[in-house]
């Protein structure tokens, strides 16, 4: 541990380096300047300590993870993809009681990341897409009748830029037929249905803490769980499916008890995590008032002509936003590569909804995954569809009409 006067000759340099990498032009990145001070300093605590490796800060980061959603136990790896990857293993685990098995059938959403996917065929089940939803982006609840869910037996669900499907007729259909349901919540880390956290409605929930996600420790991620066998299996797989993170262990053994892989996070990683999830309501509160401001500044602008289509978040929902999805208007959908080339030039960062229609990518070609139907809303959300970043600091005037100034250029471009 530093002591006080360390820290406040710590917290002095940092301060005066923070103002050093403050952008001063004029841009809107995804995320500006994602550390404060604290968390700075938490990280160099953990370097001073000369210990990087997973120990008790990486156990409270885990704790208070665990009760800010809500979850009985977390677990906490390198990335959101590895929090994936140990859902789909822990899934199919031999340890595990009513096991998924090799060629059991996925029901996964075409708009998805790639670490949505491939974990869980990479753990051997069998992928079926389905379209999305216009307004959330997400898996279209009420589509799923029986003859889509015949022989699924996991959903993959993901909570898309903070927003919602409809999470709580989602879990209840799958309890009722006995499917999994993994919530990848990479993005959306503080979103609440009706009070509970998006993450854990499921069998297992992921999250991410890479770069511009609702906290971030540079990389890192958790997955959250309700039962004491998944948490076992979980700690087991994340380090070399040895038994030294396990309850009750032969002592002073090497005892591999499991398959595993190594996953495991580093403390530094943790601590920063410990600092941001303190400051998460607050970040979520600014990001939504950010969201609003720019909303209405937009449809305040002498030009407006519903040039683009807004999104709120489900009924119910308390969102954290990870981003700001765009539609642009059916008539200027023509406009999108030159409207991304210019905001990109202009300083704007831009990315598409998670990865567009994901059907569309040379990976699912390569493995032959590309099924015969079309996904006509995916497709029209690609075609349509775009993120900026909210920040976490309350913008001012001057950036807002900036931002606002170069997306109503569409009517120029
Ligand atoms: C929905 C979703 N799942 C998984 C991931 C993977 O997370 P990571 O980048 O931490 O591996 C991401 C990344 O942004 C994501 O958006």
């Amino acid at each position: 541990m530093i002591t006080s006067t360390e820290e406040k000759i710590l917290l002095n340099i940092i301060k005066n380096n923070q103002g050093k990498i403050v952008n001063k032009d004029f841009s809107y990145p995804l995320l500006e300047n994602g550390f404060d001070e604290t968390d700075i300093l938490r990280g160099i605590e953990v370097l001073l300590s000369r210990k990087l490796t997973m120990s008790q800060i990486t156990e409270k980061f885990e704790r208070n993870f665990a009760k800010y959603v809500g979850s009985k136990y977390a677990v906490m790896v390198n990335s959101g993809s590895s929090a994936n990857l140990l859902s789909a293993f822990a899934l199919v685990n031999p340890k595990k009681e009513n096991r998924l098995r090799s060629g059991d059938k996925f029901l996964i959403p075409a708009i998805c990341w790639s670490t949505s996917l491939w974990p869980f065929i990479q753990s051997g089940l069998k992928p079926v897409f389905t379209d999305v939803s216009k307004k959330d982006f997400c898996i279209q609840v009420d589509e799923l009748d029986n003859k889509k869910l015949k022989n699924i037996k996991l959903i993959v669900s993901i909570n898309i830029l903070g927003n919602s499907p409809d999470i709580k007729n989602l879990s209840n259909l799958c309890k009722k037929k006995n499917i999994y349901l993994v919530e990848d919540t990479c993005e959306a880390l503080g979103s609440k249905m009706n009070s509970k956290s998006l993450g854990t409605y499921g069998d297992f929930g992921t999250f991410s803490f890479y770069y511009s996600h609702q906290i971030t420790s540079g990389e890192g991620g958790m997955v959250v769980c309700n039962k004491k066998e998944d948490y076992e299996i979980l700690r087991t797989l994340r380090a070399h499916g040895w038994d030294r993170h396990v309850k009750n262990r032969k002592q002073n053994t090497f005892n591999f008890v499991n398959s595993g892989f190594n996953l495991r996070p580093l403390d530094i990683t943790a601590a920063i995590g410990i600092s941001q999830l303190k400051r998460l309501n607050e970040m979520k509160k600014i990001r939504n008032l950010n969201k609003v401001e720019i909303i209405s500044c937009i449809k305040n602008h002498p030009e407006w002509n519903n040039q683009y289509e807004f999104f709120e978040a489900r009924k119910g929902l308390s969102p954290s936003w990870f981003g700001f999805p765009i539609l642009l208007n059916n008539k200027y959908r023509q406009k999108k590569i030159l409207l991304m080339k210019y905001l990109n030039q202009n300083k704007i960062e831009t990315r598409p909804i998670l990865s567009g229609n994901f059907l569309n990518q040379p990976s699912v070609s390569l493995y032959n995954l590309k099924p015969k139907k079309n996904f006509n809303n995916a497709q029209e959300i690609e075609e349509r569809g775009f993120f900026i970043g909210i920040p976490t600091t309350v913008l001012t005037n001057q950036k807002i009409n900036y931002l606002v100034k170069k997306l109503m250029f569409i009517e120029r471009i």
